[in-house]
């Protein structure tokens, strides 16, 4: 019998070719990196984010984060500005995407930005993924590895759940980060887009002026926040503080009992655990035949804003 997992790559030099070869000739891949599992693609090729698109089902309005190995890679096609390079210098590489302006000459494919005169660009830390975009002359266009609105992959198994053996994966084992990057909008009013594991507070020792999360957004911003999002198909309900037995209860801290339907994100409180802890519970509970997700209270302070977003998206 085929071994179901046979679209699963180990990292080793042999596989990188393989990969290499694959995006070469405008193939589309799901790779590691520090927050999430990405499907990529050459981000210069059209035939490549064309693909992207396709197999998410993507909304064509949505703009995709261009990944760079180093800021020599990304001048080529961005205008960047000092506010930038402060917050570049800080906290990249890493789990945080930077909007910019693209420059007119860039070799982007328009379709990548959803035809936006900005640009989302990443320094991915994972150190497999700077491996690869190291060897590439291109950089990556890369959305979370899921159908759209769904839950993001931080296993190579969770996105054979989304795609089958229809696209190759390269296994970097599980996600250290395990949410999406904080999306930082630096053209005209610098906010967060999306909050993540790099917080508000942080960002602004760093440029020293205040950082709003952004309010609903009138304009297309950044379009993927508006819509439900992140959902495990199920019902989510926030704040509870008790939960029936027939549904899974997701708690947090130590004051909850361990039953047989709660799911602990931290015993210790901590927030990071618990945002690492959120997706792989959220795909556990939907295997297990929960009908329904009741979620006690999160502090919304630090990384817990992140969690509390994707749990109001998912909710929705
Ligand atoms: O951690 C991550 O960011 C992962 C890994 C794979 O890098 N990627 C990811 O991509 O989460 P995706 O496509 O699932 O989410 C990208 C978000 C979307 O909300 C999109 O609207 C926003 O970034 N975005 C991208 N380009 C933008 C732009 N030019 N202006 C505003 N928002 C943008
Ligand atoms: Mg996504």
């Amino acid at each position: 019998m085929k071994n179901i997992y046979s679209n699963i790559l180990k990292f080793n030099s042999k596989n990188l070719i393989k990969i290499i070869k694959i995006l070469k000739k405008n193939g589309i891949i799901c790779l590691p990196t520090e927050t999430v599992y990405g499907l990529g693609g050459n981000a210069y090729s059209y035939i490549a984010i064309k693909k992207i698109f396709e197999v998410k089902k993507r909304f064509k309005k949505n703009p995709l984060i261009i990944h760079y190995y180093n800021l020599s890679h990304a001048k080529k096609d961005v205008i960047l500005d000092q506010d930038f390079y402060k917050v570049y210098k800080k906290f990249s590489p890493g789990p945080i995407t930077y909007i910019v302006k693209k420059k007119n000459n860039s070799r982007i494919r328009p379709i990548a930005c959803a035809n936006l005169k900005t640009v989302g660009i990443r320094f991915p830390k994972d150190k497999i993924i700077r491996k690869l975009l190291k060897k590439l002359n291109f950089p990556l266009a890369m959305p979370s590895a899921n159908k759209s609105s769904g839950v993001s992959p931080v296993k190579p198994s969770d996105v054979f759940e989304e795609f089958s053996n229809k696209i190759k994966v390269l296994d970097g084992g599980i996600s250290k980060i395990g949410i999406e990057s904080t999306v930082l909008n630096l053209v005209g009013n610098i906010c967060i887009l999306r909050p993540g594991i790099i917080t508000p507070k942080q960002i602004e020792k760093v440029l020293k002026i205040s950082i709003k999360i952004s309010p609903k957004q009138t304009t297309i911003k950044s379009p993927g926040s508006l819509k439900k999002h992140y959902s495990p198909g199920i019902p989510i309900y926030m704040n509870k503080k008790k939960c029936p037995d027939k549904y899974a209860f997701i708690t947090f801290g130590k004051k909850y009992p361990v039953t047989r339907n709660s799911f602990n994100l931290s015993k210790k409180s901590n927030l990071s655990e618990a945002a690492k802890n959120l997706y792989k519970f959220f795909r556990n509970i939907k295997k297990k035949g929960y009908k329904k997700i009741y979620v006690t209270k999160i502090p919304n302070e630090g990384v817990g804003i992140a969690i509390n977003d994707r749990l109001k998206r998912a909710s929705k």
